[in-house]
């Protein structure tokens, strides 16, 4: 399975800190914001990735990211010239997917607890796989309603009165038809490729499977100035309590066998000293120790 990433967008919530860095790069708590969501797809065994941000923003996440082989993982880069729509990435990426099954996850989606992703990763075998999340404000995204099976039967990208309370949350799972039906798609009113019109065209070919995020599993919002101090004192509060790190690449990357313990120890090693060293410093002590417990 290939792994998009997409980082664009204006950021217009988050003014004045976007005027310099995208959202995506903004620190959540100890770490920048795209760690959390480059994190579940390591944690779910993808290995090869395209990150797709504006033209302005893409040096830094180059600088930041690079190639994704520190992580035992591969990362390429593209330019979405404008914010024509989350569905537009796969166009964008299309070259990058080439006939294989592909993920497409927000980079601003921060998502803790669970193990909801990695099992529907394994799973996923054509189709689409798409999460539905229990939400208060389900007007903002899009909507997807159940019947008394608990079978989806309808769809809607922001609707005024929603049909449900369960929003979908912004990862993705395709078969490779994804390419077709995006290539043949059309923008909406609001000029944008719409991911929701996506998810619908599987649905109507009975080919769409909704999976329920259970409580156990947060999704967090970092997109407006509270939001985003909210979810870095949620990961501060998690991170104190547990002593383990949330959205952590190189953790995750060990724990998948992408990295050897020797190439682990050989990458912290080249970080300068910091709490964040420190902490993958004792978790390369304790694998040495005890070996990897958990994932
Ligand atoms: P939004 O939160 O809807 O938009 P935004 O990030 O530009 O923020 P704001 O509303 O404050 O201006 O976008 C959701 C995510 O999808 C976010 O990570 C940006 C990304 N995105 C793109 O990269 N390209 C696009 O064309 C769109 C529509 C969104």
């Amino acid at each position: 399975m290939k792994g998009i990433i997409l980082a664009g967008g204006t950021g217009s919530r988050l003014y004045p800190l976007t005027q310099v860095a995208s959202k995506q790069l903004q620190p959540v708590y100890d770490k920048p914001m795209v760690y959390y969501p480059l994190t579940v797809l390591i944690a779910s065994g993808v290995r090869q990735f395209c990150l797709i941000s504006t033209p302005q923003d893409l040096p830094r996440f180059r600088q930041l990211l690079g190639d994704g082989s520190q992580w035992g993982t591969s990362i390429e880069y593209r330019e979405q010239q404008s914010p024509e729509g989350i569905a537009q990435a796969i166009l964008i990426a299309e070259s990058f997917v080439g006939k294989d099954p592909v993920t497409l996850i927000l980079g601003d989606n921060i998502f803790f607890g669970g193990d909801a992703f990695p099992r529907a990763f394994g799973e996923f075998q054509s189709g689409a796989t798409i999460f539905a999340y229990h939400v208060k404000d389900p007007e903002r995204y899009g909507v997807v309603e159940f019947d008394s099976e608990g079978k989806a039967v309808s769809l809607e990208e922001k609707p005024a009165h929603p049909r449900s309370n369960y929003a979908v949350p912004g990862v993705y799972l395709y078969d490779n038809d994804v390419l077709g039906i995006v290539r043949a798609m059309q923008p909406s009113p609001r000029g944008e490729l719409e991911i929701t019109d996506v998810n619908k065209e599987y649905l109507r070919r009975g080919t769409l499977r909704v999976q329920r995020l259970s409580r156990g599993t947060a999704w967090l919002d970092a997109g407006t100035s509270s939001s985003l101090h909210e979810a870095s004192a949620y990961v501060q509060t998690i991170e104190k309590r547990q002593g383990m790190k949330l959205g952590c690449p190189e953790e995750a990357a060990l724990y998948r066998g992408f990295l050897s313990h020797d190439q682990f120890e050989t990458l912290v090693n080249s970080m300068p000293q910091c709490e964040y060293r420190d902490y993958l410093a004792d978790l390369s002590a304790e694998v040495k120790r005890v070996g990897i417990k958990s994932a």
